[in-house]
């Protein structure tokens, strides 16, 4: 084993709140390898939307002080026993695993997979939790057709970009809706043929309708409070509304007596119910590296922030200022 440091860099949440709750330390102890885990030394963390959810309590922390990140890319630095899928010392790595707002961290094995040749391991961050949620929302939440017509919110944003080019890819017809004139020229660029700007036109269901008139075969809903009875209204009949987060807060308890007027299916989709086990999550992220590799999905990365001004890049985030994936510089 190469020498490993005793301290590193890391942003630590000791309690919920705003982003003035994410402390950043360089004496963060570097966590042990157990067995059947490899110790990845992070070149980048990745931001998701999720971590200001786990930051103000929404979903609750599974240990204090909370170290944030869903997703991080590096190089194997230390492994645990010969139950690691094969993985070695200074293989380069991406991986599922919370904890990835820091230099070091440690993952079970089998939520590593290693970064294929030929794509930047930026790109493979950029797109990995984002795009293997979109590829599963698109396989297994409604399974797109092609000449479907498909309304997605917050087109712009980092999942959303992503699910534009997949959803064109797969000949839907992807309509979008985004906060500014910007974020609408960029969604286009990245698979969508129509988009409303729903800040400038609240009441865009009829707008959808223009485009759809019996409504859209389905709708993919990340954006929650605001946006989940127009989801409903917007569906043709017999159509699927998926409902998978809360920028603007939790969809509130509804009544399922809503979904008889057009026989409506919902349901509420998570990525980590897709990729419990190892083939699955070596499915999608195989298929979302022919993706990458054949150039059918480009990554926008907003921006790279580096470790100590993570509290900016949340804000950023909650303020509605990105469109694309938010990485961090561990190192
Ligand atoms: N279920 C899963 O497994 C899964 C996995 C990944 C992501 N997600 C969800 O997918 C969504 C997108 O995630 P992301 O990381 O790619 O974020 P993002 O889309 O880059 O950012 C969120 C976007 O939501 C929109 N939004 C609408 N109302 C908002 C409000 N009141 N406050 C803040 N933003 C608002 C904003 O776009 P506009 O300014 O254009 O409105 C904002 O840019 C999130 O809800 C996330 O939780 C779910």
């Amino acid at each position: 084993m190469s020498s490993l440091p005793s301290t590193m860099k890391a942003v630590l949440c000791d309690k919920t709140g705003g982003p003035e709750v994410l402390r950043y330390t360089e004496d963060q102890p570097v966590p042990k390898v157990g067995e059947s885990e490899v110790l990845v030394k992070n070149k980048f963390g990745g931001i998701n939307y999720i971590d200001t959810y786990y930051r103000t309590g929404l979903y609750p922390a599974p240990s204090w002080p909370l170290t944030l990140g869903q997703e991080g890319v590096g190089t194997v630095a230390a492994v645990g026993g010969s139950d690691v899928h094969g993985l070695k010392e200074n293989d380069e790595v991406v991986y599922l695993k919370q904890g990835s707002y820091a230099e070091y961290t440690s993952v079970p094995a089998d939520r590593v997979v290693k970064i294929p040749s030929g794509v930047s391991d930026d790109t493979v961050l950029g797109g990995f939790l984002m795009g293997m949620t979109a590829l599963t929302l698109v396989k297994e939440a409604y399974e797109v057709k092609k000449g479907d017509t498909i309304l997605v919110h917050a087109a712009a944003g980092g999942v959303g970009l992503l699910l534009g080019q997949i959803l064109k890819d797969l000949g839907a017809t992807a309509i979008g809706t985004a906060s500014t004139k910007e974020k609408c020229d960029m969604a286009k660029e990245h698979g969508y043929a129509h988009m409303i700007n729903y800040k400038d036109i609240p009441d865009w269901v009829p707008e959808v309708k223009k485009i759809a008139p019996e409504g859209v075969t389905c709708v993919y809903d990340s954006v929650g409070k605001t946006t989940w009875e127009g989801s409903l209204e917007a569906v043709k009949r017999k159509g699927s509304v998926i409902y998978f987060g809360n920028a603007s807060g939790p969809v509130p308890p509804m009544n399922i007596a809503l979904l008889s007027k057009k026989n409506t299916k919902i349901m509420r989709a998570t990525l980590m119910q897709y990729v419990v086990t190892r083939d699955e999550l070596e499915y999608y992220s195989n298929l979302l590296f022919d993706y990458l590799r054949d150039g059918k999905l480009k990554v926008n990365i907003h921006k790279i922030y580096d470790l100590k001004d993570v509290q900016q890049a949340h804000k950023d985030l909650e303020g509605r200022l990105t469109s694309g994936k938010l990485l961090i510089k561990t190192t």
